[in-house]
């Protein structure tokens, strides 16, 4: 069983480590893990991944609400590593009840949480009761709301006393330039929309092109708090 002390000893241990270092290390200890797939920074993750684990798992939660570059995205990371890639839906009655409610554009008007909950949140709890340990995208430069992303950590808020998660975060330590560096040197399949001036990518009605100087999380729901803008599947960096 691990402890909060193993995982606070391996956090310290991998602080300075390479992705490829952290992903062959977390592999070895919870070979049940998966890879969560959406962003450049993911791409980056399965292109390291396959390289030292055969087949290793992916999913992807599709919200309905993505854009369709970010869908043939989806396709191209498929054929690209011939890898297979699990979708993760909503639960459709929670999704039509939402709808039947508050209409398909709520979260502009009472926030983006109740429609993250039924799209994302929900679909990531019920996929993470299966694995022992899932890999993000994540780095601390990308948001407020990430400066203190470790590389290792226990995931509080999909754990159970019975099924503890272990959330590893392999780019914390890697700057947007470092992810975008490596997808050229690799020519790692990427978003469309990256070309259209989109940096960080969600779904289709919360996401926009920002403009020269802007930073990449202020094309996010772009009508809410910086320092609060998190949707749930992240939710530990606001509530640790
Ligand atoms: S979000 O919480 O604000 O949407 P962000 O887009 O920054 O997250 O992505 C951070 C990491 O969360 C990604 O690298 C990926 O690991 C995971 N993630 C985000 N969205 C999804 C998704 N739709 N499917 C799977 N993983 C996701
Ligand atoms: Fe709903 Fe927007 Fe969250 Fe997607 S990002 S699940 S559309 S609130």
């Amino acid at each position: 069983m691990t402890t909060e002390k193993d995982i606070e000893e391996l956090n310290a241990r991998l602080s300075n480590s390479e992705p490829k270092d952290i992903i062959s290390q977390v592999s070895e200890l919870w070979p049940n893990l998966a890879i969560s797939f959406s962003g450049a920074e993911d791409v980056a993750l399965i292109e390291i991944a396959s390289k030292l684990i055969d087949k290793p798992a992916i999913f992807t939660l599709d919200t309905g609400r993505l854009h369709a570059q970010t869908y043939e995205f989806i396709e191209s990371v498929r054929r690209h590593y011939e890898l297979r890639i699990e979708t993760l839906h909503p639960d459709p009655r929670q999704l039509s009840q939402l709808i039947l409610n508050k209409g398909l554009f709520s979260f502009y008007e009472d926030g983006h949480e109740e429609c993250c909950s039924i799209r994302k949140v929900e679909p990531l709890r019920n996929k993470l009761a299966t694995v022992d340990a899932w890999i993000t995208g994540q780095r601390r430069d990308q948001s407020p709301t990430r400066v203190e992303v470790p590389i290792v950590q226990f995931d509080r808020s999909f754990s159970s006393p019975e099924h503890p998660v272990v959330k590893v975060n392999p780019l914390a330590n890697w700057s947007s330039k470092d992810v975008w560096n490596y997808i050229r040197m690799f020519d790692v399949p990427y978003n469309k929309l990256h070309d259209a001036g989109f940096i960080s990518i969600g779904c289709e009605p919360c996401t926009r092109a920002v403009g020269p100087n802007q930073h990449e999380r202020e094309g996010r729901w772009w009508w809410e708090e910086a320092t609060i803008k998190e949707c749930g599947l992240h939710r530990g960096n606001i509530e640790d």
